[in-house]
C-alpha cells in the first residue's frame, strides 16, 4: 500500500477512536489512538522519505494531535498500558517487598501493537496548556545532514523554523541551523532518531524503500495475546524471564548498575518445547510490540539485501519500543564461521557481522529486547552466543508438566472427560521424551477418536476406512445426522491408540535421518 494510503487508513482509525471517545468508551478509544500513533510514529521515523518534507510535517502534526488526545483520555481515567502503568506507580511509591512470581497477569492483556504508542505517547507527556507554551526550549542535538539519520525528512527542507506540538509533544525544528529543540526533553516520545540522530539507520531513501520497510513491518509484526500462564510447565524458565523482564519493569530502581537487567536472551532446546510460544506470551503479558524475524523474511525475500533488512528490523523495533525483536531459528542467521554449513560464505559472514553490530548498538534504555531461539546451539557462532547475555535452556516437559498438559486438555469444554488418576499416570509415563508440541499432537489425535467413530471411520491401520464426499449421505452416521449426535467421552484407550501413531518428533527425525523404517507400532 502506498504511504499516502497507509496514512489515510491510520486517520480513519483515529476517526474511529474519536467516535469511541464520544461514545464514552475511553479505554477502547485510548487503545485505538495508541495503535494509530504507534504506526504513524513508525512511518514518520523510518518510512517517510527525505524528499517529502510536507508529508513529514503532516505526520508530525497528526502524531502530536493523537498523542494529545491519548493524554487527555488518560487524564479522564482511560487505562494506560499495564506495564507502563506499573512502572510509573513504582517510581512514585517507595519500594515494597517483592513477591516472587508476582507477574502483572491480572492486568488486562492487549495486543503488542497497543503498547508502543502507549509508551511513546506516555513519554511525550506534553501539557498543552499555557505552561508548555512558555516552556524553555532545550537544544536536543544537531541534525547533521552528513550523518545518516532517519529524521532527514525535515532537515532537507527549506531554512525555517517550525513548532510541532499543537498541544502534544512540543518540538521545534530549526531546519536552517539543522538543530532540534524540545520543551520538555525528558518527556519526549521515544523517537531516538528525532533526538539528534542517535539512530543507526540508513539514510532516508525513496518512497519505494519506504514501502519496503512497511512490508517488512507487516511481515514481522505479530499480534499476540495471553500471558506466560498459558505456557504449560517450564516454571524455571518463566521464573527466569520474570526476574529478567517483569521485575525490572515493576522495580526499576532496584535494577541498576551491576543489577542491570539483560536485554538479549537466547532460548535453546529441542524443537516443539515452546520457545516461540514463550516469547509470544511474554510479549503479550508485558504489552511489548513483537517483531518476529524468521530466516525466510531476511534471507530469501531480501536476497542480496539481508543486512539491510536486519538493520530495518532493528530500527523498527526501536521506533516501536518497548518491543521484542524475536530472531527465530537464529542459528540460520548466525552460523558458526568456518562451520562449513554455509558459514564460510561471504554473504552469511556479512549478515552475521551486521547482526552482531546491531545487537551491540542497542542501548540499554532503548526498550528493545532481543530474543533468539534455536534448537541447534552448536551451529551458532561463538561471538553471537556471547551477545546473548542470558542463555536459557527450554527443556522437554517433565512428568508433572506432561500431566498438566493432559489435565488441561481433558478439562477443555469441548472434551470435558476427566480420566481416573491411574489412567493419567499410565499415559504420562508412556509419553517420556515427548515435547510440548508432541503432547499437543497426541491430545489432538486422541480427541479425534470419538469423532471418527461418529462417522463410522476407523483407523486405516484397522482396515476399512470409507471416505465420503462432501454432501454425500451415507449410513446411520452421515454428516447430516452428526449434528444431533453426542460425541462420547474420551477414554484412556483413545490415548493408547494415539500413542501407537504419535511419537516424539525427535525420535522420528533421528530414525528418518538414519534411514530406518519406523515400526508400525
Ligand atoms: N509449554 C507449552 N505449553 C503449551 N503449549 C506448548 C508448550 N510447548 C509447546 N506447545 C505447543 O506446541 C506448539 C509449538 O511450540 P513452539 O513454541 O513453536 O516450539 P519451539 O519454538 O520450541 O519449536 C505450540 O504452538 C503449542 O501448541
Ligand atoms: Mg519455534
Amino acid at each position: 500500500m502506498a504511504l499516502g494510503h497507509e496514512i489515510a487508513s491510520l486517520q480513519a482509525q483515529a476517526a474511529q477512536a474519536l467516535d469511541l471517545e464520544m461514545a464514552g468508551a475511553l479505554d477502547a478509544a485510548a487503545s485505538s489512538y495508541a495503535k494509530a500513533a504507534s504506526q504513524l510514529r513508525y512511518l514518520l521515523d523510518v518510512c517517510v522519505p527525505r524528499s517529502q518534507p510536507d508529508l513529514a510535517a503532516v505526520c508530525a502534526n497528526l502524531l502530536a494531535a493523537w498523542t494529545h488526545r491519548l493524554r487527555a483520555l488518560e487524564a479522564r481515567g482511560a487505562r494506560r498500558h499495564p506495564a507502563q502503568q506499573e512502572q510509573q506507580q513504582q517510581q512514585q511509591q517507595p519500594a515494597t517487598a517483592d513477591r516472587v512470581g508476582d507477574r502483572p497477569s491480572d492486568a488486562p492483556h492487549e495486543g503488542g501493537m497497543d503498547t508502543a504508542a502507549g509508551d511513546g505517547g506516555g513519554g511525550s507527556g506534553g501539557d498543552s496548556g499555557p505552561a508548555a507554551a512558555e516552556a524553555q526550549w532545550v537544544h536536543l542535538g544537531e541534525r547533521d545532514a552528513a550523518r545518516p539519520s532517519l529524521d532527514g525528512t525535515a532537515s532537507a527542507a527549506s531554512a525555517n523554523t517550525e513548532d510541532c506540538g499543537g498541544g502534544g509533544p512540543m518540538l521545534r525544528f530549526d531546519y536552517g541551523a539543522g538543530a532540534m529543540y524540545a520543551a520538555e526533553p525528558e518527556q519526549l516520545p521515544p523517537l531516538a532518531c528525532w533526538a539528534g540522530g542517535a539512530c543507526s539507520g540508513s539514510p532516508p531513501e525513496g518512497a519505494s524503500q519506504g514501502a519496503a520497510k512497511l512490508e517488512l513491518l507487516r511481515q514481522c509484526q505479530r499480534a499476540v495475546s495471553g500471558s506466560l500462564d498459558d505456557v504449560v510447565g517450564l516454571e524455571s524458565v518463566k521464573d527466569e524471564l520474570d526476574e529478567a523482564v517483569f521485575m525490572p519493569l515493576r522495580h526499576p530502581q532496584l535494577f541498576k548498575g551491576i543489577r542491570r537487567p539483560p536485554r538479549h536472551f537466547l532460548l535453546y532446546g529441542a524443537p516443539g518445547t515452546g520457545k516461540t510460544l514463550l516469547v509470544e506470551k511474554l510479549a503479550a503479558e508485558a504489552g511489548f510490540t513483537l517483531l518476529a524475524l524468521s530466516p525466510s523474511s531476511i534471507l530469501s525475500k531480501w536476497s542480496g539485501d539481508s543486512e539491510k533488512a536486519l538493520q530495518l528490523a532493528f530500527d523498527a523495533a526501536r521506533a516501536m519500543a518497548p518491543a521484542v525483536l524475536f530472531l527465530d531459528e537464529v542459528d540460520a542467521l548466525g552460523q558458526a564461521r568456518g562451520s562449513g554449513a554455509g558459514g564460510d560464505d561471504a554473504a552469511s559472514r556479512r549478515l552475521l557481522t551486521e547482526l552482531l553490530l546491531q545487537m551491540n548498538g542497542l542501548g540499554p534504555d532503548e526498550g528493545v529486547y532481543v530474543f533468539g531461539a534455536t534448537n541447534r546451539m552448536a551451529d551458532c557462532d561463538a561471538a553471537l552466543l556471547r551477545r546473548f547475555e542470558r542463555r536459557v535452556e527450554v527443556p522437554l516437559p517433565d512428568r508433572a508438566a506432561r500431566g498438566e498438559f493432559l489435565a488441561s486438555m481433558l478439562a477443555r469444554p469441548e472434551i470435558n472427560s476427566p480420566l481416573p488418576p491411574p489412567d493419567l499416570e499410565r499415559i504420562v509415563a508412556a509419553t517420556e521424551g515427548f515435547s510440548g508440541s508432541d503432547m499437543a499432537c497426541l491430545c489432538r489425535d486422541a480427541a479425534m477418536a470419538p469423532v471418527r467413530e461418529l462417522f463410522g471411520r476407523r483407523d486405516p491401520a484397522g482396515g476399512g476406512c470409507k471416505r465420503r464426499r462432501l454432501g454425500e449421505s451415507g449410513g446411520a452416521a452421515g454428516p447430516g445426522k452428526a449434528a444431533g449426535l453426542a460425541v462420547r467421552k474420551l477414554t484412556a484407550g483413545d490415548f493408547e491408540a494415539a500413542l501407537v501413531k504419535i511419537r516424539p518428533a525427535a525420535v522420528d527425525a533421528r530414525e528418518g535421518s538414519a534411514g530406518a523404517v519406523p515400526s508400525p507400532a
